[in-house]
C-alpha cells in the first residue's frame, strides 16, 4: 500500500525484494497524493509499476481522508484476502489501511515498514498514525536501534520487532548516480556547494501565520548570504500565495525524486521540516537544519548531519551561520546500507 509522496520511495525496494523471491504482490495506491508532481513523477522515475488498484481518495480533513481510504480499501481487502498487508511510513493512508486489515474478519496481519519512530509530539498527526499503526502491526520493521528501543519501551512483543535498516536509503543509493548525471543544477543556474535548499510543508510550520512569518523572515535574511531554493509543497503554496516573498528566496514547483536528490547531494545546507529529508541528508553527508521543536528521527542528529534548531528566527540564523562556517562530519547509522528491503523480505517470508 502507498498513498502519499514519501511512501513511493519506501515501497519500491520492498516490492522489488519480495518479487525477486517469487512472492506475489499487489500494489494499491490510495490516491492521497494525486498531482502529477506529487505522485506520477515518482512512479515514472523510480520505475514503479502502475498500481494494480487505485482508490482515488484525494484530499480532505483527517477524518474524511482516513475514512475514504478505509471505505475504499475494505471491499478490496475482502476480495484480495492477501497473506500480509505491507504499509509504509506514517501518513493517513498508512493508518487507514492498517485499521481495515486489523479489523477484517479474519484479520489480515500488517507489516509496518518504518516502525518505532516517535517524536513524542501528540499534536503531530503522523505521531498518532505511527503509534496506532505499530500497535496493530504483526511485523514491526524498524529502521534504526532507537526505533527498536521505542517499541520495547511500549511493550511490543519482541518476536514482532525486526531491525532491518532504512528503505529510503535503499532507494537513494540505487538512484544517486542517475540523479547526479541530470542537468538539474545547470538548468536552475546553481553552483554545486554554493546554495541552500529549503522545504516546509508541515501544518505546524505553515498553517499558522505567526509561526510561518518569522520563519520566512529568517530564510529571507539567510538568502542574502547564500542563495536559497525553495520547492513549494501544495499545502505551503496555498499559504505563501497570501503573503509577500522576498525576491532572494527562490520558489519553484515541487520537484521529482531525481531532481530533488541531485539538489540535496550538492547543497551547502538544507533547511527543512520534513522527516525523510533529515534521513537523506544524513546519508549524503549534507548539513541539515531541522526547523522543528522535535524529531522522530533523533538518530540523524546522534549519528548523522542533522541538527534540531526549532522555529525561532534568530536561532535559525545563528545555527545556519555555524554550519556554513563549520559543517558537521558525515556519519551514517548502522544498516543504512541499501539492503533494508532484503532484510524485510527475509523477515516476511521466513
Ligand atoms: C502528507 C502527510 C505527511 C507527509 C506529506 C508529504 C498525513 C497526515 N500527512 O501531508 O506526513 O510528510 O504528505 O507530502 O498523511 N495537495 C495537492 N496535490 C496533491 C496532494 C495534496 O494539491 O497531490 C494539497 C491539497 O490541497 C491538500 C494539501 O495539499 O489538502 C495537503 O495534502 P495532505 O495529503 O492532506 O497532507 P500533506 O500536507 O501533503
Amino acid at each position: 500500500m502507498a498513498g502519499a509522496r514519501p511512501n513511493f520511495m519506501k515501497i519500491k525496494p520492498v516490492l522489488d525484494a519480495l518479487e525477486r523471491r517469487g512472492a506475489e504482490t499487489v500494489l494499491v495506491h490510495t490516491g492521497q497524493h494525486y498531482d502529477a508532481g506529487m505522485s506520477d513523477v515518482f512512479f515514472e522515475e523510480l520505475g514503479i509499476r502502475k498500481p494494480d488498484h487505485s482508490l482515488g481518495v484525494g484530499s480532505g480533513t483527517h477524518a474524511i481522508q482516513t475514512g475514504r481510504v478505509m471505505t475504499a480499501f475494505e471491499p478490496l481487502l475482502d476480495e484480495l484476502r492477501p497473506d500480509i498487508v505491507v504499509v509504509v511510513g506514517d501518513v493517513n493512508s498508512t493508518l487507514a489501511c492498517t485499521l481495515v486489515a486489523a479489523k477484517a474478519n479474519p484479520p489480515v496481519p500488517v507489516a509496518h515498514v518504518e516502525a518505532g519512530l516517535r517524536s513524542g509530539d501528540w499534536t503531530m498527526p503522523e505521531e498518532v498514525n505511527r503509534v496506532v499503526t505499530d500497535r496493530l502491526s504483526r511485523w514491526l520493521l524498524a529502521p534504526s536501534a532507537d526505533a527498536v528501543d521505542n517499541l520495547h519501551a511500549e511493550g511490543s512483543s519482541p518476536d514482532h520487532i525486526h531491525l532491518v535498516g532504512n528503505v529510503m536509503v535503499d532507494t537513494l543509493l540505487q538512484n544517486l548516480d542517475r540523479a547526479k548525471r541530470r542537468p538539474t543544477l545547470d538548468e536552475l543556474g546553481l553552483t554545486p556547494g554554493a546554495y541552500g535548499l529549503v522545504t516546509l510543508h508541515r501544518p505546524a510550520t505553515v498553517d499558522d501565520p505567526s509561526i510561518l512569518g518569522p520563519l520566512l523572515d529568517a530564510l529571507a535574511y539567510l538568502s542574502t548570504e547564500v542563495s536559497l531554493l525553495f520547492p513549494v509543497h501544495p499545502r505551503t503554496r496555498a499559504v505563501l500565495s497570501q503573503r509577500p516573498i522576498p525576491a532572494t528566496l527562490r520558489l519553484v514547483d515541487p520537484l521529482g525524486y531525481l531532481d530533488f536528490l541531485a539538489l540535496q547531494a550538492s547543497a551547502r545546507v538544507v533547511l527543512t521540516d520534513s522527516g525523510g529529508i533529515q534521513e537523506e541528508t544524513t546519508v549524503l553527508g549534507i548539513p541539515c537544519l531541522t526547523l522543528r521543536d522535535n524529531t522522530e528521527r533523533p538518530i540523524t542528529i546522534e549519528e548523522g548531519t542533522n541538527r534540531l534548531v526549532g522555529r525561532d528566527p534568530q536561532a535559525i540564523i545563528d545555527a545556519a551561520h555555524e554550519w556554513l562556517a563549520a559543517p558537521p562530519a558525515p556519519r551514517r547509522p548502522a544498516l543504512w546500507d541499501g539492503k533494508a528491503a532484503e532484510r524485510i523480505a527475509d523477515a516476511l517470508l521466513s
